[in-house]
C-alpha cells in the first residue's frame, strides 16, 4: 500500500491537484495499486486556518508517508506578511524537514509543443533536460541570516552561503546516477572562479565524478556562462547539476525554453521523504476558472510512481497519454494556439484519463 499526502495548497494548486489525484486513482484501480489518500491544508490555506504555512501535525504527516503530492503555494493576500509566517517558509520547512535534498526538474520540449517556445524551433527542438538542484543547503538555509541595525543607524542584510562536503557528494551521486540513465553528461554549475564554496563545489563533483562515476561526461561551467550557453546551445545539456540558488534560477530559465510553466513537474527527493509538485505557482489571477493547465501535476504524479514506486511502466502509460492528447490537438488556454481545441483544466484531466484506460 501507498500512503500519499495530498497538499492542494493555495489558488490552481487545488483543481491540478484534483486532476492528479483522480488520475493516480485511475491508475490503482488499473494496475491494482492501494493508494490511501489523505489531504491537509498548506500554504496560505494553512495560515488562514492556524496562522502558519505548515503546522507541526503536517510535517509529521508528510514525514510518515511515502510520498507527498504537493499543488502550489501563495497569493496576494498573503504577500505583506512577515518572512517566518509567508506560504513560502511552509515550503522551505517541508523540503527541510523530509531532507528532500536532490530538487529534480525535467524540461522537455515537446514536438507538439514546439513552436509555444520562445526560441527558435531549431534551437529547442529535442530539448530534453534535467536540472538537478541541491534544495536543502546553500543560501536558502545558512547562518547567520537576517537585517540588523548598525550603529550608524542604517541597516545591513545578511545571508550565509555554506556548503558541507556531504551536502555537495550527496546531490551529486544523485546527477550522476540521473546521468547515467540518460545521455551520460554532467554539467556542474557553479561559480568557483570567485567563491570559495563554489571551488569546494567544484572540487568534489569533479572528485565524485573521478571516483565513482567514470563513464559519465563531467563539464564544468560558471553560472554566468551556464545561463547564456542554456539559450545558445540547449540540446547540447543532458543533466545539470546546481547549488540552490544557481538552480533555482536556471531551473525557471529550463522552463521557458519549452515554452509552457504549465507542463513542467518536479520531484524533490532525498533521505526523509519525497515531495512532487509542478513547477509553477499559485496562479491566483485564473483560480477557481477550471482554465488551468493540470499537466505538470499530472507529470509530477508520473514522477512519483517512478522515484518513489519504482513504478516506470505506470509513469510511462501517464507521459504517453499526455502526449496523445497533445497530438489530437487539445490545448488548455496557457498553450493554446489557433486550430487547436480549446479545453478546461478538468476536461483535459478526463482526456488523459480517457487515454490511460485505452493503453
Ligand atoms: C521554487 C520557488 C521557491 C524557491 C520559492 C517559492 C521559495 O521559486 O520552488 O523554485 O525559491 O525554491
Ligand atoms: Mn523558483
Amino acid at each position: 500500500m501507498a500512503r500519499l499526502l495530498i497538499l492542494p495548497g493555495d489558488g490552481i494548486g487545488v483543481e491540478v491537484t484534483d486532476v492528479s489525484v483522480y488520475l493516480l486513482k485511475t491508475l490503482g484501480d488499473k494496475h491494482n495499486i492501494k493508494f490511501e489518500f489523505e489531504t491537509a491544508l498548506f500554504g496560505g490555506s494553512s495560515i488562514d486556518a492556524y496562522g502558519v504555512p505548515v503546522t507541526a501535525e503536517v510535517l509529521k504527516k508528510a514525514k510518515s508517508s511515502n510520498a507527498v503530492l504537493l499543488g502550489a503555494v501563495g497569493g496576494p493576500k498573503w504577500d505583506s506578511l512577515e518572512y517566518e509566517i509567508r506560504p513560502e517558509k511552509g515550503l522551505l520547512a517541508l523540503r527541510k524537514e523530509l531532507e528532500a535534498f536532490a530538487n529534480l526538474r525535467p524540461a522537455v520540449v515537446y514536438p507538439s509543443l514546439q513552436s509555444a517556445s520562445t526560441l527558435k524551433s531549431e534551437i529547442v527542438e529535442g530539448v530534453d533536460i534535467m536540472v538537478v538542484r541541491e534544495l536543502t543547503g546553500g543560501i536558502y538555509f545558512g547562518a547567520p541570516r537576517g537585517i540588523t541595525k548598525l550603529p550608524s543607524g542604517e541597516e545591513k542584510g545578511v545571508n550565509t552561503l555554506s556548503y558541507t562536503t556531504t551536502e555537495i557528494e550527496r546531490v551529486s551521486r544523485v546527477a550522476f546516477q540521473i546521468a547515467r540513465k540518460r545521455r551520460k553528461k554532467l554539467t556542474s554549475v557553479d561559480k568557483a572562479n570567485i567563491l570559495d564554496v563554489m571551488e569546494l563545489w567544484r572540487r568534489t563533483v569533479a572528485r565524485i565524478g573521478r571516483e565513482e562515476f567514470p563513464d559519465v561526461e563531467l563539464e564544468h561551467l560558471y553560472v554566468d556562462n551556464a545561463a547564456m550557453q542554456l539559450i545558445r546551445r540547449p540540446k547540447s545539456f543532458d543533466v545539470i547539476l546546481a547549488d540552490n540558488m544557481f538552480g533555482d534560477i536556471l531551473s525557471d530559465e529550463s522552463a521557458q525554453l519549452t515554452g509552457s510553466l504549465g507542463m513542467l513537474p518536479s520531484a524533490s527527493i532525498g533521505s526523509g521523504g519525497a515531495i512532487y509538485e509542478p513547477v509553477h505557482g499559485s496562479a491566483p489571477d485564473i483560480e477557481g476558472k477550471d482554465i488551468a493547465n493540470p499537466i505538470a501535476s499530472v507529470l509530477s504524479s508520473a514522477m512519483m510512481l517512478k522515484y518513489s514506486f519504482n513504478m516506470d511502466h505506470a509513469a510511462d502509460e501517464i507521459d504517453r497519454s499526455v502526449r496523445r492528447v497533445l497530438e489530437k490537438g487539445y490545448r488548455t488556454a496557457d498553450i493554446y494556439e489557433k486550430g487547436m481545441t480549446k479545453v478546461g483544466c478538468r476536461e483535459m484531466g478526463r482526456l488523459i484519463v480517457e487515454e490511460i484506460k485505452k493503453i
